[in-house]
């Protein structure tokens, strides 16, 4: 219950004990009791500051199990140990696990055939938890990125800052092996669509049909957003401009050469 708290005996803190009732509700634990999870470290009480390692952890609980998941936890888990993150001597970073970015009584995957600007918030919305001060106007770090704010409604960091063979898109590169290739994006055939996209419903695509690349994100995606038919026209038009120019040229060439012999 949201006042549930109480007062650390050695540091004064006062230390907020409730979670959110609706957060965890729709969350993919909801249908769990607390104990399901609260359960080995918290049989003594005072319980311990720690759960014990392996008791309250994802992959713990997980690693035997790939329903539902379109990426496997033992993929993931191997990821995350080799980011930024993980590998990261900074003192901030310590300790750092899967709960500094999930938190276990609200955690819901994003499901194929939601909004993809949503899906992009909500994934983002993760890593500015902690790098919020990139939003600042004053942030210089990615000054390089045209529109850095349109970018970043439509592309998620993960897209940049994780390789693009990633599987999972758990391993956080460190910033200067992250994506900076406007290509990768903006061409035909772009990373986004093994990756962001794939959230985008069966329906969607075969709705709309030739035209899915340039509406996928309801965006306009520069070189993505290519039509075949429109690459033909413009090709017929240009062909004719040049018989145009060529014939007009032969036309001029043949009077002036008329005219001479008058
Ligand atoms: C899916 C497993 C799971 C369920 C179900 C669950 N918890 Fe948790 N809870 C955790 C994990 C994991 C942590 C540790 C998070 C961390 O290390 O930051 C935690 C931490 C907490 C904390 C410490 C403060 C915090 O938010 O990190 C409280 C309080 C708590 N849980 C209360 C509850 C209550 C009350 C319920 C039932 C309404 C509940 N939990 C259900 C997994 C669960
Ligand atoms: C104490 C064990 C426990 C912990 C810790 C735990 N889970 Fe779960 N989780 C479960 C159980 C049990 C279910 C099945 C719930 C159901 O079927 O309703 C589940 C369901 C899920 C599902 C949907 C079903 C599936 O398996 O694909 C996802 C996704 C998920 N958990 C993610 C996480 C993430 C991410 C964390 C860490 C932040 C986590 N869980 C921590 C026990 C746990
Ligand atoms: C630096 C932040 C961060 C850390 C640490 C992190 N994740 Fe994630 N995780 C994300 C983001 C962002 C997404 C959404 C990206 C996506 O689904 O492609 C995500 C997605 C997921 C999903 C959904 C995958 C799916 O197929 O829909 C699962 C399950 C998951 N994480 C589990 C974990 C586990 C287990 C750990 C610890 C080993 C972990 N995460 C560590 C940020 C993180
Ligand atoms: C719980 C807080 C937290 C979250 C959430 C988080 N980070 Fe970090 N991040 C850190 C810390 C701490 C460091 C290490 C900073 C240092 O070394 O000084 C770091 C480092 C980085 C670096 C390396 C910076 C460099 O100078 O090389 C990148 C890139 C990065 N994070 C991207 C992300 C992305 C992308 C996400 C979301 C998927 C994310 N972070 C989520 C705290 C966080
Ligand atoms: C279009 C690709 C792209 C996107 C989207 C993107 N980044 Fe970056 N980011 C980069 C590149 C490339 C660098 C390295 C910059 C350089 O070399 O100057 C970087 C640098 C960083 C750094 C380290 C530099 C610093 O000043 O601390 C962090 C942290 C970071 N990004 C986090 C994020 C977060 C959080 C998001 C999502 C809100 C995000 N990035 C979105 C490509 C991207
Ligand atoms: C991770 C994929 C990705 C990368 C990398 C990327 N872009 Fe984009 N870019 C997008 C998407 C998606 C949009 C559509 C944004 C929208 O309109 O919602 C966009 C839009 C744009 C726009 C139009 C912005 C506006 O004002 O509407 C320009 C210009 C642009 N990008 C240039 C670049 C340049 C230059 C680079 C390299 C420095 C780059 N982009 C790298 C995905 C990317």
């Amino acid at each position: 219950m949201p006042t549930l708290a109480y007062r650390h005996p050695e540091t004064g803190e006062i230390v907020d004990l409730s979670i959110d009732r609706d957060g965890l509700a729709h969350s993919v634990h909801g249908e769990l009791a607390c104990i399901d999870c609260h359960r080995r470290s918290y049989r003594r009480y005072p319980h311990p500051d720690r759960p014990a390692p392996g008791d309250l952890d994802c992959i713990g609980c997980h690693e035997d199990d790939d329903r539902n998941l379109s990426r496997g936890w033992v993929d993931i888990d191997a990821e995350f140990k080799r980011s930024v993150h993980a590998v990261s001597d900074s003192p901030k970073a310590a300790g750092f696990s899967c709960h500094s970015c999930h938190d276990p009584h609200r955690f819901r995957p994003a499901a194929v055939g939601e909004p993809i600007a949503q899906i992009v918030r909500n994934h983002n919305g993760v890593c500015l938890s902690c790098h919020g001060s990139l939003s600042a106007a004053s942030s210089t770090s990615h000054r390089w990125l045209p529109n850095r704010d349109a970018h970043w409604g439509s592309v998620r960091c993960v897209d940049c800052h994780t390789p693009a063979a990633d599987f999972a898109n758990h391993e956080v590169l460190p910033a200067e092996k992250s994506e900076k290739n406007c290509v990768s994006c903006h061409s035909a055939d772009p990373q986004l669509l093994a990756r962001l996209y794939r959230f985008q419903s069966e329906e969607d695509i075969a709705r709309h049909g030739l035209f899915a690349k340039a509406v996928f994100n309801e965006a306009y995606v520069v070189g993505m957003s290519k039509s075949p038919a429109l690459d033909r026209l413009s090709l017929a038009i240009m062909g004719l401009m040049v018989l145009l120019l060529a014939a007009h040229g032969l036309g001029r060439y043949l009077a002036r050469r008329a005219n001479r012999m008058a």
